[in-house]
């Protein structure tokens, strides 16, 4: 969207003057660009497809143990590759126990050195996808720090933003500068004619007040001075609203009765979203996890060196929560749950579905809930609207070749591949794949959300 088109722009501003059509292209051009910029996002940095699966896998079936960058439960494993061979590599990765067993000796040095701690044993990883996570530990790179962005953010779920707000005051103020150098060049141009024909225009005026106001309206420039403030108040009628009327509980970060951090457990020490929110991925809810899955870690982690020989305060809580004793290390019989405030909360008459989207359409998390590694308090990052749903079912594709749920609609659509009259043919793209989205499959009608 573009408010002045070239043509239409040139065509009002002056039919013989090269500069001002010169001028004119240059702020369409500008207009365009400024629209595509907002809608522009981040790609991925370059790793290969098989580096790409073995980075699936790793954050699946490794993460709560091993960081790339920081030793856990389990060593680093950013320079592993240095130090082992790929044939060892596959060997500990499948059966680490049975490696040991064979009397190899850095494996026994290692788990020696990590007090005996067993390693879990991947036998259900092929040896391909095993060599697929060797090859994601030797592309691996540190990542550098990109405050504030993600790299799949969803941009346009988030119009009523600071940024919306700014460009349109650039817009405006652009137009402002138009209508300046439109009067100028149109004095000039007067000027020079003037010159030319060495005519003078002035003419006796009874108030020449008047007269310079006159000579000011000019038809075109009137114009233009009317869209800018039209154009004013609309966009600050329009924000005004979306900010106050309906993205009322956008950015809702409530504190929470622990000083939980995301941006400590899922970015610096990179768990799994998983690990925690295990039901996001089969079930409909994404479940907040019981303080069980805390003391995985936590009855370990007691963090004495930072807190003077004393258990942090905020992990007590988590003691507390479980009656859990420290020192004799048993639970007691009066566990509490810890009441965690809910942030993201549709109104009883929307359906959503986790699993549909994480493991149906295979979107990530940050997708719809936004930087979450990067957040110490979660807050909630989109509108969670009726038309912020609509709005990526209609821009998103689903993949229908390679989801089994979708075999049925795929083989149908594809068997009319060369039928012009067919009434998939307009689910093909001119190279000839499919391309559909949600909400060609149905995905705006109601029922598929209200109940
Ligand atoms: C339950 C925790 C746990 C999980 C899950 C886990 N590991 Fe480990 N891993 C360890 C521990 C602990 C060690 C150190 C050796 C030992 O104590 O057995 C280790 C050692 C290793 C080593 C050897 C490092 C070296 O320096 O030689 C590699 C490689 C490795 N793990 C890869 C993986 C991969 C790949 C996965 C996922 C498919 C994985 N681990 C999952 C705990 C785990
Ligand atoms: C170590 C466990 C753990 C990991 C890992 C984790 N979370 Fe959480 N998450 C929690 C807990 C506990 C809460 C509730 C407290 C809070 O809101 O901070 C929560 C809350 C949330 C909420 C808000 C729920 C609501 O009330 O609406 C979202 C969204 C969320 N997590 C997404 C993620 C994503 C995305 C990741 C991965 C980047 C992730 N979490 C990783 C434990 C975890
Ligand atoms: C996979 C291991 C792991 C799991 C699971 C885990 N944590 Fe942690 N957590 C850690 C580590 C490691 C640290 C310490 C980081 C550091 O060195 O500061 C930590 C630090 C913390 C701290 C900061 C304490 C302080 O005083 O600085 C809190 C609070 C905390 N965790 C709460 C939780 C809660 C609540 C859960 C469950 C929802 C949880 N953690 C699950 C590993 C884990
Ligand atoms: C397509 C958008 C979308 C994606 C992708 C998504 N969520 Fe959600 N999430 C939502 C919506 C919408 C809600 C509010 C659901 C409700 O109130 O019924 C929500 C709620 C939650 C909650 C609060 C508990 C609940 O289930 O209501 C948690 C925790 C959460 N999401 C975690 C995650 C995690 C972890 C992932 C990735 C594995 C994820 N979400 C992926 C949209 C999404
Ligand atoms: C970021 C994109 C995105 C957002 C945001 C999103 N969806 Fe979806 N949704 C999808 C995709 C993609 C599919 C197709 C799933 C598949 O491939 O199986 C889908 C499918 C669905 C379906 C199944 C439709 C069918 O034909 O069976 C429902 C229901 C649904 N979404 C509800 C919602 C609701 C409610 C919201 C908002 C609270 C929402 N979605 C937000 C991307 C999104
Ligand atoms: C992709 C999912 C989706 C589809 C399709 C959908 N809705 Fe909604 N609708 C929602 C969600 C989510 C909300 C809750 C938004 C909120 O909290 O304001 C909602 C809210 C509403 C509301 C209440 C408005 C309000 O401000 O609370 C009405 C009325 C409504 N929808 C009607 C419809 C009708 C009629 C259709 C069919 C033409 C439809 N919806 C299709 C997801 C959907």
């Amino acid at each position: 969207m573009s408010f002045f088109s070239h043509k239409h722009m040139v065509k009002h501003l002056s039919k013989s003057n090269l500069k001002v059509r010169a001028f004119a292209f240059a702020l369409t051009a500008l207009f365009n660009l400024t629209f595509l910029t907002t809608s522009a996002f981040a790609q991925d940095g370059g790793m290969s497809a098989a580096a790409l699966e073995g980075e699936k896998l790793f954050k699946a079936n490794c993460t709560s143990c091993h960081d790339m960058q920081n030793k856990m439960t389990g060593p680093a494993l950013k320079e592993v590759h240095t130090r082992r061979s790929d044939e060892w590599l596959v060997k500990w990765i499948r059966n680490n126990e049975k490696l040991r067993a064979s009397g190899d000796k850095d494996a026994i040095a290692i788990f020696n050195e990590y007090n005996k701690v067993v390693m879990n044993n991947f036998e259900s990883l092929t040896e391909d996808q095993v060599k697929n996570v060797i090859a994601y530990f030797k592309e691996w790179k540190a990542p550098a720090p990109k405050p504030g962005t993600v790299a799949e953010a969803e941009p346009k779920a988030n119009f009523y933003s600071e940024s919306t707000l700014y460009i349109l005051l650039f817009l405006i103020v652009i137009l402002l500068v138009v209508l300046l150098v439109l009067r100028r060049t149109k004095n000039s141009l007067k000027n020079s004619y003037n010159e030319m024909t060495g005519t003078t225009e002035e003419v006796a005026e009874v108030n020449p007040k008047a007269a310079a106001f006159r000579k000011w309206v000019n038809p075109t420039i009137m114009k233009l001075g009317i869209g800018v403030v039209v154009l004013l108040a609309l966009a600050s009628y329009g924000f005004y609203f979306g900010v106050t009327e309906v993205a009322v509980q956008q950015g809702y970060a409530p504190e929470q009765p622990i000083k939980y951090s995301h941006k400590l457990h899922a970015g610096d020490l990179q768990i799994d979203c998983k690990y925690c929110h295990s039901t996001a991925e089969y079930s409909k809810q994404a479940s907040v996890p019981s303080l069980n899955t805390c003391m995985n870690c936590h009855k370990g982690v007691q963090l004495r060196d930072k807190y003077n020989g004393e258990v942090s305060p905020e992990i007590k809580k988590i003691y507390a929560a479980m009656d859990y004793d420290v020192e004799s290390g048993k639970y007691g019989e009066h566990p509490k749950p810890i009441r965690w405030i809910r942030i993201h909360n549709l109104p009883d008459h929307a359906f959503f579905n986790h699993s549909m989207h994480v493991k149906g359409a295979g979107l990530t998390c940050q997708t719809c809930h936004g930087p979450i590694q990067e957040m110490e308090v979660v807050q909630q990052y989109a509108t969670l609207q009726m038309g912020w749903c609509i709005n990526c079912h209609k821009e998103r594709k689903i993949d229908v070749e390679n989801n089994p749920y979708y075999e049925k609609l795929h083989a149908k659509i594809k068997a009319e591949k060369d039928n012009k009259n067919s009434v998939y043919s307009k689910y093909f793209t001119k190279d000839g794949k499919i391309s559909i989205s949600p909400a060609e499959n149905g995905a705006l009608e109601c029922s598929k959300c209200h109940y």
